[in-house]
């Protein structure tokens, strides 16, 4: 076995496997930081900056920060939370997430997050987008206005599905998601109902038709449980990290 190694999150020990992330290392050892545009089954993005933690005086995403042996990382700080607070706003306040007519609702990675983290209303001045949505597909549509640039169908599709049908488009403010076909349509695409692209955007973009608020409430993923202990039932647990953990 290898020799075992480990960082100190909040003062505790955390195990990791030499190439994890901290955050990767964190979640398989049954430790919990917020996060949005990570996925288990990609590579991480750093685009959310929702992970953000704080070593040596600095903040770092830890999605992407390796884990180092005797790295001493800050994360469930009222200083930390209070900027995750901030990011998770500014991401209301950018879309128009309506919840209550949102068929996501209960099922929505952002809005869980929302809730875990206490926050109230969204604190600054909405931007109100006007995009066109995209009802073309016989099985899916599209609200533009909802999408956080996670990446995580535009990886998905390329990656998983093999297809290629999402991207980003566009810089700061006026970056958004587009379909790839000559007309923009997603009708023009190869897309299907089943794609992995369709299931793994974590908020109401991608949605599949004649299943909305199908799911009682109450019964809604992050109804049974809040998003921190959701996404530890998700994190991998790789068999070196249970051997280690198994050690102690
Ligand atoms: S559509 Fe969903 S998965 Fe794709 S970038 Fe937007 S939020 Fe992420
Ligand atoms: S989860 Fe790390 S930046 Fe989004």
């Amino acid at each position: 076995m290898s020799e075992r190694q480990e960082f100190l999150l909040d003062g505790e020990e955390v195990p990791f496997i030499p190439g994890q992330t901290v955050l990767q290392a964190a979640l398989s050892a049954g430790r919990y930081i917020p996060h949005l545009c990570y996925h288990p089954e990609f590579k991480p993005h750093g685009s959310c900056k929702v992970c953000t933690v704080k070593s040596g005086g600095r903040t770092h995403a830890s999605c992407t920060l390796p884990a180092r042996a005797g790295l001493e990382v800050d994360s469930a700080t009222e200083e930390m939370n209070q900027l995750r607070r901030t990011l998770v706003q500014m991401l209301f306040a950018e879309g128009n997430h309506f919840c209550p007519s949102c068929e996501k609702s209960g099922n929505c990675a952002l809005q869980a997050l929302g809730y875990d983290l206490g926050l109230t209303h969204a604190g600054f001045r909405h931007f109100f987008p006007d995009r066109p949505v995209d009802a073309s597909h016989p099985s899916l549509l599209l609200d533009f206005n909802r999408c956080i640039l996670c990446e995580l169908c535009v990886r998905a599709s390329a990656e998983v599905d093999g297809k290629n049908i999402f991207s980003l488009s566009g810089r700061g403010i006026g970056k958004h998601l587009i379909v790839n076909a000559a007309s923009g349509r997603l009708a023009d695409t190869g897309i299907a109902a089943t794609d992995k692209s369709v299931a793994v955007c974590p908020v109401g973009v991608i949605l599949k038709k004649r299943v909305g608020f199908a799911v009682p409430i109450g019964k809604r993923r992050y109804d049974e449980r809040p998003i921190s202990a959701q996404a530890l039932e998700d994190a991998p647990r790789p068999p070196a990290a249970t051997a280690i953990q198994e050690t102690q």
